[in-house]
């Protein structure tokens, strides 16, 4: 109990205490705070956090004068979307579901896309049948974990946030970068060519090289990329798993930078992308020197594995790359595969792989011949268990643009596992782990993951004994 809640304020038609006293533990003071429903709990929210109240009913406007309430009387048996489209605040931290009264507070679900879908959400009174139901359609709609919390005389539900980036671009490519500053333009310019006018964003990660660094702050590039500094040498995986996690899309495409994309490749992933989980695309190797614009072939030498496109909710519940120098991109293809996620390939040549002196799988430490690689090798065709790495492994960094740092918070969030979507044939299934480098083992099945990320301190009651069961799983 807080002594600093009137907790007599709550009966009846307010919050209860539960959910009152599962807010002061999972939430930071000073989060912002958007309800749905205003009310003598709003007197107590406001004592520890920046409050929005939506509010159908003038009788309650400004009751409480230290929060913010946005007046939306009932239109279509809902809160009137106009007001709300104009007045939503941006930025909040938890979302309450606690209005308007009676039946008519379902119809959120046909106006959830007002609200941001990374936070956590309280669905109050789920102990009537329709307001769970509203709880459980929710849930699945944004792939958020859930559990259901008991009060004295009612019921609430718990929606768990994942991430806190807003998903506003058609795609993100992620291309990592170290000691190729002679072929990034081009590479730059090649996606630039093949992106046309789409909505994205193309993260460029610089590993702590500082000459590349120094070329990209000398030049202007097109606005869609954004360049971030990692100042520990940390190697391509590390990069693609953090900036996964800023990722303002749900598709992303993992490029290299010293490659050079094919007008064709985006629109061909992208369509493809719409019924798989993720794209292979086909690519043609080049020498540094040759004239690759007169290229005419139209047979590639393979699909990429470093290079795909994939659903970024499976990357990121996947839990990424391992944290290896080289050949954690063939470890992870392998885990997709061994979960057999649906995949397609591109049926055109989408990129062009430059093979030069510098690039991982020639330089001698990271060679195919090299210790490193088939120690890593190694481990990767000795797992037994293709689920999740036990976390992101991720690193901070800078954005070149204003040196401000992104620091990643590992404390607590909750991801979910995304299961695979469809079986895929065994024929083909086997035929690229042919390729991987061991014969297909039986499926593990996965049930959804609990993971630590943001904010939110692990919850009580449901989700300890679930996280219980998964603490060291999935390490190898
Ligand atoms: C369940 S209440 C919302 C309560 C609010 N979340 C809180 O914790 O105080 C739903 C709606 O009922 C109305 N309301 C709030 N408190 C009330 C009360 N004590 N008596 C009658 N109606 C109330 C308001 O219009 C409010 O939007």
């Amino acid at each position: 109990m807080n002594t600093n809640i009137n907790y007599n304020n709550l009966n009846g038609w307010a919050i209860p205490d539960e959910m009152m006293n599962w807010i002061l533990t999972n939430v930071p003071k000073g989060s912002t705070i958007l309800e749905l429903g205003s009310g003598n709990g709003t007197k107590e929210l406001v004592k520890n956090y920046k409050v929005y109240s939506i509010e159908h009913d003038k009788n309650w406007i400004n009751v409480v004068p230290e929060s913010n309430y946005i007046h939306a009387p009932i239109v279509d048996n809902w809160y009137d979307v106009n007001v709300l489209k104009k007045q939503l605040p941006k930025d909040y931290d938890l979302l309450i579901i606690d209005g308007p009264i009676g039946p008519m507070r379902i119809n959120f679900l046909k106006n959830y896309r007002l609200f941001r879908n990374d936070v956590t959400i309280l669905v109050d009174d789920t102990n009537r049948p329709e307001d769970k139901k509203m709880g459980l359609n929710l849930s699945n709609i944004l792939n958020k974990q859930h559990i259901e919390i008991t009060s004295s005389d009612k019921k609430f539900m718990v929606l768990y946030g994942t991430t806190k980036v807003v998903e506003d671009k058609d795609l993100c490519i992620i291309v990592p970068t170290f000691d190729v500053v002679e072929y990034l333009d081009e590479c730059l310019e090649s996606i630039l060519n093949s992106v046309k006018n789409l909505n994205c964003e193309i993260l460029v990660g610089i590993d702590a090289c500082q000459k590349t660094l120094n070329h990209v702050k000398s030049k202007t590039y097109d606005e869609r990329i954004v360049f971030t500094f990692f100042d520990k040498n940390i190697g391509p995986y590390i990069i693609k798993n953090s900036l996964s996690k800023i990722a303002k899309s749900k598709n992303i495409l993992f490029f290299d930078s010293d490659d050079i994309m094919n007008e064709n490749m985006i629109l061909d992933i992208h369509n493809k992308l719409n019924d798989n989980i993720f794209i292979k695309p086909m690519y043609l190797d080049f020498k540094t020197g040759e004239n690759y614009k007169s290229i005419k072939s139209t047979k590639g030498n393979g699909y990429g594995e470093g290079v795909f496109a994939i659903k970024k909710n499976v990357f990121l519940s996947m839990n990424g790359f391992e944290p290896w120098r080289c050949a954690a991109d063939s470890d992870f293809m392998g885990r997709l595969y061994k979960n057999k996620h649906k995949f397609s390939y591109t049926t055109e040549i989408s990129f062009l792989r430059r093979v030069h002196g510098k690039s991982l799988t020639v330089k001698p430490e990271t060679n195919y011949s090299s210790s490193l690689r088939s120690q890593y090798v190694k481990i990767s065709k000795g797992k037994t268990d293709y689920g999740p790495l036990n976390k992101l492994n991720t690193q901070n960094f800078k954005f070149v643009k204003d040196n401000s740092e992104y620091k990643f918070d590992n404390t607590t969030t909750f991801v979910n596992y995304v299961a695979p979507t469809e079986e895929k044939p065994k024929s083909i299934i086997d035929t690229i782990m042919s390729n991987f480098g061991s014969t297909p083992k039986p499926r593990t099945v996965y049930t959804p993951v609990v993971k630590r990320n943001t904010h939110f301190t692990p919850p009580q009651g449901n989700i300890k004994s679930v996280m219980r069961g998964r603490e060291g799983k999935h390490k190898f």
